[in-house]
């Protein structure tokens, strides 16, 4: 069977990139303007994407007011499922994908909020499963710190057997059995323990790898280890992030990342520096000096380390490591071929078998890479004219699950 490329829009209003809430042509409140959202999930929904994905966090970041006052997608975004449960009510095809978290819901919650979701939508819900990332959620849920990343992962196993037996059962669920059997099954675990939670339960795979090699590595093993819980290959899709700026010149793209990079606020980036770091405070070290070594993170351990190495490798001050982790998150930037280049080399590596793509702001970034780089997708065969079926699993080309207490 030939292979389907598959994408996901990652919609962040007012856009990925930190200060995008001041370019020109965003709308600063877009994370809370349903219209505008709307209009991004349909432009995506014309363009036969396979679903829209909303990314949550349950709080705040601990950042200064100074900082917080400069940024507005942490502050100012809609609670995702029930966003879902809105566009659901407005689209007919693509799929509508939210991250729920494993540690502060309780499994019941989210039995019935993504079975409701996947009934109100006619079979298009997922759900990215999270363990949650720092301090700031924790704190609005009774506790002082965040969960440890070991006992995180501990209830999230236990927490999707609850869930996935619940939707399988006739027991005490309150609705019916979601259309898709159950929704689609994201997950992002890159350490040890979120990549076996991964390859045990995940439909579809988001990565956080910039670099090919390590791209096609990840790949491999997240499916071998897939393979060791007698999974087949096909049930388990990797779609690395995959942030675009295009125009129809290399000169022009380059000139739509320099406007964005120039309405960074410098301790935005720093402290954007510091959250990726695992929340470990910088204050006290000189800008203009090296990182020093850092604890382990209780948050996200492969960020950590990621940028910990890219520090050390290239020599950079923590000054200079601030302004490029800012400004390129590794955005690919260039004429619309390359990026097609891109996703062609990826796709047959293979590195992916989709992406998730991140649009630094909103909606010119995701415009561009419609009108520029789909139509060229399609004229190699890669991407599809048309939506085949009607549920999330038909686009993914996942089967439906039987329930382990039906009629085998
Ligand atoms: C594309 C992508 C989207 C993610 N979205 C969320 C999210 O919405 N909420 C969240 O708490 N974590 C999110 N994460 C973080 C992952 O859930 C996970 O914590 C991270 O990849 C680190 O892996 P680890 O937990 O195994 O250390 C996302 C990661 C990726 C790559």
């Amino acid at each position: 069977m030939t292979r389907r490329l598959h994408l996901t829009a990652f919609l962040k209003p007012p856009g990925e990139y930190l200060a995008a809430w001041r370019h020109p042509d965003t709308r600063a409140d877009a994370g809370v303007d349903f219209d505008t959202v709307l209009s991004f999930a349909r432009t995506a929904e014309a363009a036969k994407f396979d679903a829209v994905f909303f990314a949550d966090l349950v709080g705040v970041p601990l950042e200064s007011q100074d900082v917080l006052s400069r940024v507005s997608v942490v502050n100012d975004s809609f609670e995702p499922t029930t966003l879902l449960a809105a566009l659901a009510a407005v689209t007919s095809r693509i799929g509508l994908i939210a991250t729920a978290s494993t540690t502060y819901n309780e499994p019941y919650h989210l039995v019935r909020t993504f079975a409701s979701i996947d009934h109100i939508s006619g079979g298009r819900a997922g759900w990215n499963v999270v363990t949650s990332l720092n301090d700031g959620e924790a704190l609005n849920f009774g506790r002082d710190a965040h969960v440890g990343h070991a006992d995180r992962y501990a209830r999230a196993e236990e927490f999707f057997d609850v869930v996935t037996g619940l939707w399988d059962t006739a027991g005490p669920r309150s609705i019916a059995r979601p259309p898709q059997g159950r929704p689609v099954i994201v997950q992002a675990g890159a350490s040890e323990a979120g990549k076996q939670f991964a390859a045990r339960v995940a439909e579809v795979v988001f990565s956080g790898q910039r670099d090919l090699a390590r791209a096609t590595e990840f790949y491999a093993e997240i499916k071998d280890r897939a393979a060791s819980f007698g999974r087949s290959p096909d049930e388990l899709k990797v779609f690395p992030a995959l942030s675009v700026i295009t125009a129809e010149t290399r000169a022009a793209a380059e000139a739509k990342r320099d406007t964005l990079r120039a309405l960074m606020p410098p301790q935005v980036a720093l402290a954007h520096l510091a959250y990726l770091l695992g929340g470990f405070d910088l204050t006290g070290h000189p800008l203009d000096g090296p990182l020093p070594e850092l604890p382990e993170s209780n948050q996200s351990k492969s960020t950590q380390l990621d940028v910990y190495l890219r520090a050390r490798q290239r020599g950079r001050t923590i000054r200079q490591l601030a302004a490029e982790i800012s400004d390129d998150s590794g955005t690919v930037v260039g004429p619309p071929e390359e990026i097609a280049d891109h996703i062609e080399r990826w796709f047959g590596a293979p590195a992916a078998d989709g992406f998730t793509l991140v649009f630094p702001y909103l909606p010119g970034t995701l415009d561009d890479f419609v009108q520029l780089v789909l139509p060229i997708l399609r004229r190699r065969g890669l991407f599809r004219a048309g939506y085949d079926g009607t549920t999330l699993r038909d686009h993914l080309g996942l089967r439906r699950p039987t329930s382990r207490y039906g009629p085998s």
